[in-house]
């Protein structure tokens, strides 16, 4: 079953560990809810069924998106504008294949595709800068200790 492959694929792993608790707690989770999709998908749930596995992960990923959006305004993040647009675009996106009830294997492998090129690229753009920052704060305050 292709379904079972892709799990299998995203399947928490160290190379999406940014190093950011709460972060990579909902990153987990977002992978745990498309596993979750994919598994209602091909076991051939009631479509009903279905759907509210991809709203769970929509609501998910939209909270998930507003936290770090909030974390990038505080650490004034240079990139924020098109991390920001990257997550608005994929909400459309999903949204869009919902309405259409096309909710199959594809969207799942999409979803999936999506999240760990996301954190492997987008996300780690901003954990690195957030890291360097923690660096030079500690620093300072070590400069500053009597
Ligand atoms: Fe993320
Ligand atoms: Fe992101």
């Amino acid at each position: 079953m292709a379904c079972e492959r892709a799990v299998a694929h995203w399947d928490w792993s160290d190379i999406y560990v940014l190093g950011i608790a709460t972060i990579d707690q909902q990153h987990k989770a977002m992978f745990d809810m498309i596993a979750d999709l994919c598994r209602s998908i091909a076991q051939d749930r009631p479509k009903a069924a279905v759907t509210a596995a991809l709203v769970r992960f929509e609501h998910f990923s939209i909270g998930h998106f507003t936290n770090e959006e909030s974390l990038m305004r505080r650490i004034i993040y240079p990139r924020y504008e098109a991390h920001r647009r990257s997550h608005l675009e994929f909400i459309r996106r999903v949204a869009a294949v919902r309405e259409t009830q096309a909710i199959d294997d594809e969207l799942a492998h999409f979803l999936g595709d999506w999240l760990a090129e996301h954190i492997l690229t987008a996300d780690r753009g901003y954990a690195d800068h957030y890291h360097r920052l923690q660096v030079q704060e500690n620093r300072l305050a070590g400069a500053t200790a009597p």
